[in-house]
């Protein structure tokens, strides 16, 4: 299979998906989400995948959710389309799961990378949740796996402020399992995925699960109110400012609204 937007190759057993809308600096729209999902579950239920590993460019792992795609859309749009549950499938995978990161991971892109089982960075690796910025908040896990992984002082922090975190910073927090140099990144990544993809399928499947369990005890619930409370957002005069100011290339003019 062909997707639009993501390349997609087998190396020995592991899966390698490659977001590829450079234009956007991979930004994370629908298609992406679908292509993402439905390459990760053809890999998660083929038995010689024993790994998967997600990544982006040099620039940019993902920018973010698109904010073309979100500008045009209300508060009801947000609820009918359920708009980015898809992505719950890809925490829901029982073959491990490895985000490698250069350059931008921000917004639904740092998102995507918390949600993978372990996170590989280059040393030009930069997080960050700057959706306040366009008078939302994240609105796929962030603002519940951020605090787990990094702790409420850091991810309060991040996500009052929208500041970006470089990759040491990241690494010495515990966000990021393995720091790397930039530009042996994937290739590390690769090896991690391939020791990982080496050893029993069944046994790393309920290793992440039971790792996952820890992790998310009571972090649904979380979920579910940050969903939406995010499409509540769309319900605000700050989100159609923030994010046309985006699109204008201007600073927002905020009502608080
Ligand atoms: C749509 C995006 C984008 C995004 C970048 N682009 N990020 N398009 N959605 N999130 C596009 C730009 O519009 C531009 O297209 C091209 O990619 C290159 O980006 P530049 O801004 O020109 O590059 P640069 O000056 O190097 O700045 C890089 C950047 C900046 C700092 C990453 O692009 C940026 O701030 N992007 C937005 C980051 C963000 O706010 N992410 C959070 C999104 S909200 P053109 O056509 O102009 O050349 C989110 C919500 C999650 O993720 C919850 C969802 C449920």
């Amino acid at each position: 299979t062909t997707y639009a937007t993501i390349l997609v190759e087998q190396r020995d057993r592991v899966g390698l998906i490659t977001l590829n809308r450079p234009k956007a600096l991979n930004a994370l729209n629908t298609e992406v989400m679908n292509d993402v999902v439905a390459a990760a579950q053809v890999f998660d239920v083929d038995p010689s995948v024993g790994a998967i590993v997600i990544t982006g460019s040099d620039r940019a792992f993902a920018a973010g959710a698109d904010i073309k795609e979100m500008s045009e859309k209300d508060y009801s749009d947000m609820l009918s389309e359920q708009f980015f549950v898809g992505w719950d499938a890809l925490a829901a995978l029982r073959t491990p799961t490895i985000a490698a990161v250069n350059g931008y991971a921000l917004g639904g892109g740092c998102e995507l990378a918390m949600m993978c089982d372990m996170l590989i960075a280059g040393d030009s690796a930069v997080f960050g949740q700057p959706e306040i910025n366009l008078g939302v908040i994240p609105g796929i896990g962030g603002s519940q796996r951020l605090t787990r992984a990094i702790g409420k002082a850091k991810a309060m922090d991040m996500i009052l402020t929208g500041r970006q975190m470089k990759a040491d910073e990241a690494d010495r927090l515990g966000l990021v399992s393995r720091l790397v140099p930039a530009d042996t990144m994937l290739e590390e990544a690769l090896k991690v995925a391939a020791e990982i993809a080496g050893k029993s399928l069944v046994a790393s499947s309920l290793a992440k699960e039971a790792v996952n369990r820890a992790f998310e005890s009571g972090l649904l619930e979380g979920i579910r109110v940050e969903r939406s409370l995010f499409y509540s957002a769309f319900a605000t005069d700050d989100q159609s400012e923030g994010m046309a100011a985006f699109a204008e290339k201007r600073k927002p003019n905020f009502t608080h609204r």
